[in-house]
């Protein structure tokens, strides 16, 4: 192993291996590296790397030395049979056993007596890289033949479907964890009375001005009758707050101030209150809605 792998690549790869390994087994928090966490480590690997240079210097120092002992008989022997024993791993020994091809030189011996117009064919042997590869897309094509033909297995689309449902699947978990996602899309009616009673603390606050306290209507429309300028129901209200009525109404766009949950209590409040006698009603604006 010593004489086929040269020193410069062993040591680099062996020291990686190390590397790697000391990584993989300290403790580190998630998303550092224990390497940059604890330096001593570093101390640690820069010793291994002295120990690896160290030890290829005294073996090489012994062999050089068991070397010059012997005498030069032997050593013409001891040369001539590590050639021999290095012989299967040079580059050119490997592409040959590779291509099993017949150097120019050579070519008269597999030359066919086919003849086209002086183009002459190579009865070469088959490259056995190219052989091997083909007998292995065999073996691979009846894999997948067996795979996807008879037992049915997914093809692109059923993993694409399949990896988009679960997808939803992720995005629906993360937006019931993240109220303050709702937007006019995915906005539903909210019923508990906490939420109720925040979305009325909130109107109070900020829309009963023009709205009045009992959403009877003043400068805005009446909140509570059928008719809606801008479309009723959740989702509607929900975009008519968050965004602003027509230009020049003088309702505002609220989603700069208030958060898309608090929009959301809101509306699910007005239409709480669908159908209830105002004091005071605004004559009704708008058309009449229906789902
Ligand atoms: C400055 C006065 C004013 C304030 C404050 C105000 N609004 Fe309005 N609102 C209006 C006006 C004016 C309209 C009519 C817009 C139009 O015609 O496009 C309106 C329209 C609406 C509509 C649509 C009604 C329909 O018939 O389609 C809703 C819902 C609404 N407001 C809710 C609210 C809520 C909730 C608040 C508080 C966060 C609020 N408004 C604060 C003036 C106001």
């Amino acid at each position: 192993m010593r004489e086929i792998i040269p020193s410069w690549i062993r040591i680099p790869v062996i020291f990686l291996a190390v590397a790697g390994a000391t990584e993989y087994f300290a403790d580190s928090t998630e998303g550092t590296y224990a390497l940059i966490e604890q330096p001593i480590l570093l101390v640690f690997l820069g010793v291994v790397l002295l120990f690896l240079i160290g030890l290829e210097i005294i073996l090489g120092a012994i062999e050089n030395i068991m070397f010059q002992t012997l005498s030069p008989e032997a050593k013409v022997k001891f040369m001539k049979d590590r050639e021999e024993r290095l012989k299967p791993y040079r580059w050119e020994n490997i592409v040959q056993k590779l291509t099993r091809s017949k150097p120019v030189s050579q070519e008269r011996d597999i030359e066919l007596d086919h003849n086209y117009d002086g183009i002459k064919e190579l009865d070469n042997k088959l490259p056995p890289w190219w052989l091997y590869s083909f007998y292995a897309s065999i073996v691979f094509a009846a894999g997948y033949l067996f795979y996807y033909h008879i037992l049915d297995g997914d093809g692109q689309i059923q993993e694409y479907e399949k990896e988009v449902a679960s997808a939803k699947l992720a995005i629906e978990e993360y937006r019931k964890n993240a109220p303050d996602l709702v937007d006019a899309q995915s906005v539903t009616l909210l019923t508990e009375q906490a939420d109720l009673d925040a979305g009325a603390r909130l109107y109070q606050t900020n829309c009963m001005a023009c709205h009045a306290a009992d959403l009877g209507g003043g400068i805005g429309p009446n909140l509570v009758d059928d008719h809606w300028i801008l479309g009723g129901g959740v989702k509607n209200i929900f975009s008519t707050i968050s965004e602003g009525g027509r230009a020049g109404k003088g309702m505002v766009a609220w989603k700069s101030i208030l958060k898309p949950r608090e929009i959301q209590q809101i509306s699910s409040y007005i239409v709480s209150l669908e159908g209830t006698q105002p004091t005071n009603p605004k004559a009704p604006e708008g058309e009449v809605w229906t789902q």
